[in-house]
């Protein structure tokens, strides 16, 4: 099938790529000039694993090519999928001026039927705006074509991308037509082998779907989240809690990873924008707005903690005191600093007067663009915690899971270890004469058996 994905950020790269690699002829489209020629030498301008492979590849097997010609790449391809960006406005919805700019540029170029896709995430109502751009510009040229216009809302996670792209739990397609329905499932059927879980439903529902997803999960982390500032005052373990409830399969076990708070270009970004198009509607959404109230105070549990345990009072509270990060992407396997709890918890460390430095195995270039010489970096995980008063742990890459204690020990002035996501066992590092502080399981009463 002949595609065109416009829009070659995270969600188009590597829809374009994952459909090309089915067999489909592909063209990735952008107006950013620099970032076309790059991936045209097989430069990506994002770390998202497997991904560059896959694009040698089907680029080598002319099935997957980039272009800042817009006109040329509709023209060429029945299936449009609109990939751009939606960043928050001012008020928190979702901006939609890239993709109904798209879409009227799909209205000036197209010269048959076209399926048009929305891929991006939009809110309800979406694509009746889209369908309106598309025909004002028909109605413009003269030109009496068809086209239909789908909402297809992507579900990938960032370092997982690839996987959950050739492999999805579902894939859901909003669609009012029978016959374009059919194209679109024709297109995916090559993905359903995991599960047959193609879902057919009208427009709207799919791009409620999306939002009420991405709502949910970021609500089930937060759930989380208060039940361990209460574990902390309780006394309780909330590893022991979450295995307790996650064995019960209507809740299960994902997503119940206690933390630093959500972060990146989705959760944060999403929760806003359903609590807005619910306000538009004078529906008053509590459970969403609490969501949020608790995910931006949860971001401030780690840096609460440092100060509690070496503050020393006053307005610069922490002054004299080195703190060495590990982990500054919002998440692993990804270099992704968007909404990063990182973000937050560094810039109170340095308002208390705190030194910085921090290791990330990816995202120290991005992480210069906010931070630039306020703090320090290295690409040495150990060499940061030289005389550092103590590590803090923000995001769980796998080479800090099981690190040389004996030399974190003798490295640090003490050895104290803040961990914002709860990777090592309470009872070894205390063996190991550790003062650590995770999240929710603060020792007291630990099982001996944990
Ligand atoms: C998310 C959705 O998972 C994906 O389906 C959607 O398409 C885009 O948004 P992503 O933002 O890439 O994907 O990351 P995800 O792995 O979902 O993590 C989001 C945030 O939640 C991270 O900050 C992560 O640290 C946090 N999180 C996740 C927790 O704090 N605890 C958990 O148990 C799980």
């Amino acid at each position: 099938m002949k595609i065109c994905v416009i829009g070659s950020g995270y969600v188009g790269l590597v829809a374009g790529t994952c459909f090309a690699e089915s067999g489909n002829n592909v063209i990735c489209v952008d107006v950013d000039e620099a970032k076309i020629e790059g991936l045209k030498k097989g430069i990506i301008p994002i770390y998202e694993p497997g991904l560059k492979e896959l694009v040698l590849r089907n680029c080598e097997e002319g099935r997957l090519s980039f272009t800042t010609d817009l006109a040329y790449a509709v023209k060429e391809s029945l299936v449009n999928f609109i990939a751009v960006g939606t960043p928050p406005g001012a008020d928190g919805s979702a901006d939609l001026q890239y993709v109904l700019s798209v879409a009227r540029s799909i209205g000036q170029h197209m010269d048959g039927f076209k399926i048009i896709v929305d891929k991006s995430t939009v809110p309800v109502g979406t694509a009746d705006k889209v369908r309106v751009a598309v025909a004002e510009e028909l109605d413009r040229r003269g030109a009496a074509l068809e086209f239909d216009v789908v909402s297809n809302p992507e579900f990938l996670k960032e370092g997982a991308a690839i996987d959950d792209f050739m492999k999805p739990d579902r894939v859901v397609i909003g669609c009012d037509d029978v016959r374009t329905a059919e194209i679109m499932k024709e297109l995916y059927s090559p993905f359903m082998r995991k599960s047959n879980r193609l879902i057919v439903m009208d427009v709207r529902s799919a791009e409620m779907t999306k939002y009420a997803a991405n709502a949910m999960l970021a609500t089930k982390i937060t759930f989380m989240n208060q039940i361990a500032l209460l574990c902390d005052l309780m006394g309780a373990d909330v590893m022991a809690v979450r295995e307790g409830i996650g064995s019960d399969s209507r809740i299960g076990y994902d997503f119940l990873f206690p933390g630093v708070g959500y972060g990146g270009s989705c959760f944060p970004k999403d929760v806003k924008a359903l609590a807005k198009t619910a306000e538009e509607c004078d529906y008053d959404f509590i459970l969403l707005k609490a969501v949020e109230e608790a995910n931006s105070r949860q971001k401030k549990v780690l840096s609460d903690k440092i100060q509690a345990r070496l503050g020393n009072g006053g307005a610069k509270p922490l002054a004299g005191k080195t703190i060495a990060i590990w982990g500054l992407s919002f998440k692993p396997r990804t270099d992704d600093m968007r909404e990063a709890p990182s973000v937050t918890i560094i810039e109170r460390l340095l308002e208390m007067g705190a030194a910085v430095r921090a290791h990330d195995p990816e995202a120290i270039k991005e992480a210069k663009k906010i931070f630039g010489d306020r703090i320090t970096y290295s690409t040495n995980q150990y060499d940061i915690l030289k005389d550092a008063d103590a590590l803090a742990i923000i995001t769980e890459w796998n080479e800090y899971r099981n690190p040389d204690f004996e030399r974190i020990g003798n490295l640090l002035v003490q050895k104290l270890i803040f961990d914002g996501r709860n990777l090592y066992l309470p009872n070894r590092m205390k063996q190991a004469g550790f003062e650590y502080l995770p999240i929710g399981r603060n020792g007291k009463v630990c099982s001996e058996l944990v």
